[in-house]
């Protein structure tokens, strides 16, 4: 844009007022759909070619014009019949060419003019002017026009944006009431009609009245305005600045040729789910996720929470099952595969799985596997489900002490997740798969709710065909899933759980069946995940006995399969690296060349050099296990101590025994008093418990002060009582087999436990020599070993005991 300065007009024309003169007729520029007033400042735009050499004249002369409205600003070149009657003088104060052409130029309005008949048409119009000056008659009532009108409109500034601040200090300051009048109407948007009245109308009074009618309009026009807009804002700021990014970032993507990721996400999704057939309640609550899903942008926080709740929900397997095999034969050829002897625990399964083959819709009960590690407890699990073509997942319930493990956290928590259930589900694939539900017996409870009472849900039948996790908040079937739970003991089972299940007992398996298990099955399991081949090494039995009696001892196999796996690839690196060209025997000293030094030994040997110390047979939830129970005594006052992490049931058999050795015992009259006796059950970490021991303890007492070793290839187990009768225990089985173990050939044991022999395997009956004891004394008579000539003690003899030479 170049700015014309044109020829005398300095800066003070602008404020230089009107001319001294008003001629006779001047050049008359019409305005289109606006009106100026009197002494104001009024830029205009001039673009028809009359009007541009209407004002190039002008300004080679005194500058000077008439500004009129135009009645119909539909027409372009407006004659005198369209043109209003009254209009303002102006002087151009300074012009501008722009260069399209057209012009903008700055008028100084002077007095208001009536057109009093046109002189010329062409080149552009010329009127007769004659001044209309205002009518006003000073007084209060002006005054108060006057105030009025200055205190509405400041009020409308505050609320109308297009009325700039500026005009607030100018129309206070403002008390000439035409000018006032004028500067208020040139600044209001009202329609060119009422401007034009306004304009016309030379009385002040009566022009302000009609002002203070208008500006009383448009207060409440735009009080309601502003009313509207603060609704109207805070819906906008938000949604709307969303929605308006949301729209550019579309318009991006679908110019890049992306599709929104977000929306194809949703789809995505609903296909996953359509694609499943979900129970009702399921697809509705589906259906609201979905539609959550949708409005939420993806950058919230919420977004990925939904997005995870759903692709959970698809991943389930709400209706794919697999179909049971119940043939029986078959199932017998699996177990049978898969596992060596333990005939009565097979037929307890396959009576199971005949019932729910003769009742498939019976909610039939759980069973429950309860034995010592390694017998075999997870693998028949597998096998069953191999047998029926069911998918198998393992749970553990082994340290679970928060019921939110198993049935997950509510969506509200941060990283919430589904629980151990449906998380297993999911990884099972199918509505029907086997649980085998590990460790039950190890399952805590504390402040965070108690895990067994959800695990009662899960496995009963009554409530779990509507199983709630927290997570999915909607129920789950549970009740076409199999449950094989597993446990060494029963003792920590809680009472409602053990009344729900079927259990079967696995008791650990005697040296002889070791040998068979792992001729048939570790070892030729081991030689093939190791690489090697039948021809290239060869356990001798002779080889594997020494494994599982220098090198293990455990009720189960598990280590057993870990040392045959061992030596395996000791065995495989001496063939890879070419040292063995033959086939590897591996015998009894190539174990140990193999394996290193035995970690086991039989201690009995050692241990019972000494009178005082008898071996005792424990059961434990791992099986059955010796102890040593020793005896001493020293100058006192008569006390017993007992040590070793004894249990109170114990500690008073130990009180039993010791009463009736010391009415049993062969001593001077005041021994006892004299001396303080201490009993002590090494291994003092373990927590030891129960009235099996007592036997053990009178017969390490009797030793002690009869100064009789008691003999190394016998331990015993009984409870005693003050007379001295031998009552029965449990777990007899257990506990031959962990004497087994540790090398020992004799048992003593209540005669009342010897129909338990039955089931005890025939070989292990073989090997070993079981003495039946009622009494005390029968018991010390096997026990002990005859009094050594010349025994050492004179003070200690044995008397009322009626111990055997
Ligand atoms: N009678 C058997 N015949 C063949 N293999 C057996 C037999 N009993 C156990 N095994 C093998 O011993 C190993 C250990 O068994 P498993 O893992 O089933 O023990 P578990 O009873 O579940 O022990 P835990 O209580 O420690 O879980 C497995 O490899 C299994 O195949
Ligand atoms: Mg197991």
């Amino acid at each position: 844009m170049i700015e014309i300065a044109t020829p005398g007009a300095g800066p003070d024309d602008v404020t230089m007022g009107a001319p001294p003169g008003l001629p006779e007729r001047l050049p008359v520029l019409p305005l289109r759909d606006t009106v100026t007033f009197p002494e104001t400042l009024t830029p205009l735009a001039v673009g028809q070619e009359r009007s541009i050499r209407l004002v190039n004249d002008v300004l080679g002369s005194d500058r000077m014009l008439v500004m009129v409205a135009s009645r119909d600003p539909e027409v372009d070149s407006p004659g005198p019949e369209q043109l209003h009657a009254y209009g303002v003088v102006g002087t151009v104060a300074r012009m501008l060419k722009v260069p399209d052409g057209t012009l903008r130029i700055l008028v100084q309005a002077g007095p208001r003019v009536r057109l009093d008949g046109f002189e010329a048409e062409r080149p552009y119009l010329l009127a007769r002017v004659v001044e209309a000056p205002d009518v006003m008659r000073e007084g209060p009532e002006l005054t108060a026009l006057v105030r009025n009108v200055q205190e509405t409109f400041s009020r409308i500034i505050e609320d109308v944006p297009y009325l700039p601040e500026e005009l607030l200090m100018a129309v206070g300051n403002l008390d000439d009431p035409p000018a006032l009048a004028h500067l208020i109407a040139g600044a209001l948007r009202i329609k060119t009609e009422e401007k034009q009245a306004l304009l016309e109308e030379l009385d002040v009074a009566k022009r302000l009245r009609r002002l203070s009618e208008i500006l009383a309009r448009e207060l409440e026009v735009a009080a309601i305005g502003s009313r509207i807009q603060s609704q109207v804002q805070s819906e906008l700021d938000r949604s709307q600045r969303d929605y308006v990014l949301r729209q550019q970032l579309k318009a991006i993507q679908e110019e890049l040729g992306e599709r929104d990721p977000g929306e194809a996400e949703v789809a995505e999704l609903r296909e996953q789910l359509d694609a499943i057939r979900l129970p009702e309640d399921v697809r509705r609550q589906a259906d609201r996720e979905l539609s959550r899903l949708e409005k939420l942008p993806q950058a919230a926080a919420e977004h990925g929470v939904i997005r995870t709740y759903l692709e959970w929900l698809a991943s389930l397997p709400w209706d794919t099952t697999t179909e049971d095999n119940l043939d029986l034969t078959h199932a017998r050829e699996v177990l049978d595969a898969d596992h060596y002897d333990i005939e009565k625990v097979k037929d307890r399964i396959l009576e199971f799985l005949a019932v729910r083959r003769l009742k498939p819709d019976a909610r039939g009960s759980i069973l429950c596997f309860v034995g010592p590690p390694g017998v075999g407890k997870t693998s028949l699990g597998h096998s069953i489900a191999r047998a029926l073509g069911r998918n198998f997942e393992r749970i553990s319930a082994g340290g679970v002490r928060d019921e939110a493990e198993i049935r997950g956290h509510r969506r509200t928590y941060i990283g919430a997740m589904p629980g151990t259930i449906i998380r297993a589900l999911r990884d099972a694939g199918s509505a029907n798969p086997l649980f085998m539900i590990d460790e039950l017996d190890k399952m805590g409870s504390d402040y965070r709710g108690d895990p067994a009472s959800a695990m009662l849900e899960v496995l009963d039948p009554e409530q779990n065909a509507t199983f709630r996790d927290h997570y999915l908040d909607v129920p789950f079937d549970l009740s076409r899933v199999m449950f094989i739970t597993t446990a060494n003991t029963l003792d920590t089972v809680p009472g409602p759980l053990r009344d729900r299940m079927e259990v079967i007992q696995l008791a650990g398996y005697t040296e002889e069946e070791k040998l068979q298990i792992a001729r048939r099955y570790l070892v030729p399991r081991q030689i093939e995940r190791n690489g090697l081949k039948k021809s290239q090494i060869a356990f001798s039995d002779t080889g594997l006995k020494e494994i599982i009696a220098a090198y293990t001892r455990e009720a189960g196999v598990r280590n057993l399969e870990r040392e045959i796996g061992a030596a395996c690839r000791k065995v495989a690196r001496r063939v890879a690296e070419g040292e063995h060209a033959r086939k590897v025997g591996v015998t009894a000293p190539r174990v140990r060349e193999l394996l290193g030094r035995p970690r086991f030994q039989f201690e009995a040997r050692r241990r019972t050099r000494q009178p005082g110390v008898a071996t005792g047979l424990a059961w434990t939830p791992v099986g059955g296990d010796v102890l040593f129970i020793e005896a001493s005594a020293m100058p006192g006052k008569g006390k017993l101590t007992v040590t070793g992490q004894l249990g109170d049931v114990m500690k008073e058999s130990a009180q039993a025994a010791l009463s009736w050795v010391r009415g049993h015992a062969d001593l001077d009259d005041g021994w006892f008093a004299d001396h303080d006796v201490h009993v002590h059950v090494p291994a003092g970490a373990v927590p030891k418990d129960g009235p099996s021991a007592g036997i053990t303890m009178a017969t390490a007492l009797m030793s002690l002060v009869s100064d009789r070793p008691v003999r190394d290839d016998t331990a015993m187990t009984g409870e005693i009582t003050l007379t001295g009768q031998v009552l029965p225990i449990g777990g007899l089985k257990e506990k031959a087999l962990a004497a087994q173990r540790a090398g020992i050939s004799r048992v003593i044991a209540p005669r009342r436990n010897e129909p338990d022999l039955e089931d005890i395997p025939e070989h292990l009956r073989r090997d070993m020599e079981f003495v039946w004891a009622s009494e005390v004394e029968e018991v010390l008579a096997a026990a002990l070993e005859p009094p050594a000539d010349g025994a050492r003690n004179g003070a200690v003899r044995a008397r009322g005991a009626r111990v055997p030479r």
